[in-house]
């Protein structure tokens, strides 16, 4: 259980570019949940998800994941319990080490201390069988260095590395908007299939309204630091791409935007 409680961020506070995203924001998702997440530019989405993974500090608030206050927390340890994928698929991966390295690395993230490459071969069987998952052939490829992937299979490989250690908590930013229709609609297909193989308790944030129609178990709509829409269950089921566009609509004349 994931739970945001009285939120409350301001950017350069008490300058002319103060801007006051958050005033007592609550969320709770349960476990589980696959929550998309949608909204207007500037709306607080990365935002959102910043706070919840500790890259951003709160001017108060708390975020507890199972009953631990997550902000108090060292970063070594958030990054066990925290998976992010980024839109841009260089932030997931490191270019210059090969796909077995990548994953290595990933799969070492639990330990506190050096960069022990666990290149056994029990572990190198295990990373071809979630490569062969891709079904980009990349189980052949596994002394390819990152860097000579292409975007898709990056962000695929990005996906892999970010679950390998399963994370109590998946963020997603975005994390298909640079990839060409075809390969957005395969790591897509893939973020599902993992999202629901491991159960991961995961929050995804897309501008693609059939995805957030068409996966996930809840569907929040952002828009100004508030939520405008939260729909899970039958609600989820009955909303079409229309249904969303129509509020996205109103807001934008409400605000003149
Ligand atoms: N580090 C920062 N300093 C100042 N203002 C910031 C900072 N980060 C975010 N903001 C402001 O907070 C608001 C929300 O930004 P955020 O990036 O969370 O929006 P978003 O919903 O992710 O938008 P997009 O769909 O464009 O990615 C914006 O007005 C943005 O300018
Ligand atoms: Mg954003």
């Amino acid at each position: 259980m994931l739970e945001l409680s009285g939120i409350n961020k301001t950017f350069n506070a008490g300058t002319i570019d103060e801007k006051v995203l958050f005033r007592d924001f609550d969320l709770s998702i349960d476990d589980g949940e696959f929550v998309a997440v949608i909204g207007s530019n500037g709306s607080g989405k990365t935002t959102m998800l910043n706070i919840i993974s500790g890259s951003t500090d709160v001017d108060a608030g708390e975020v507890v994941v199972d009953g631990i206050v997550m902000n108090k927390m060292k970063d070594y340890k958030r990054a066990v319990k925290v998976g992010r994928v980024f839109q841009d698929p260089v932030r997931g991966t490191s270019p210059s080490m090969t796909i077995w390295e990548n994953l290595s690395l990933a799969d070492n993230k639990a330990k506190r201390f050096g960069l022990t490459f666990g290149l056994n071969r029990v572990r190198k069987d295990f990373y071809r069988s979630q490569l062969e998952i891709l079904g980009m052939g990349l189980e052949d490829r596994l002394d390819t260095a990152a860097g000579a992937l292409s975007g898709g299979q990056r962000q695929a490989l990005a996906l892999i590395m970010a679950t390998l250690v399963r994370p109590d908590l998946l963020l997603l930013d975005e994390h298909t908007a640079a990839l060409d229709p075809k390969a957005a609609d395969i790591v897509m297909e893939l973020t599902d299939r993992i999202v629901k193989d491991k159960g991961i308790t995961s929050l995804m944030v897309t501008h693609n309204l059939r995805y957030a129609v068409e996966y996930g178990t809840r569907t929040i709509m952002m828009h100004d630091g508030g939520i405008v829409i939260d729909a899970k269950g039958e609600e989820k089921a009955s909303k079409t791409i229309d249904d969303y566009l129509k509020v996205f609509n109103t807001i934008s004349i409400e605000t003149g935007n």
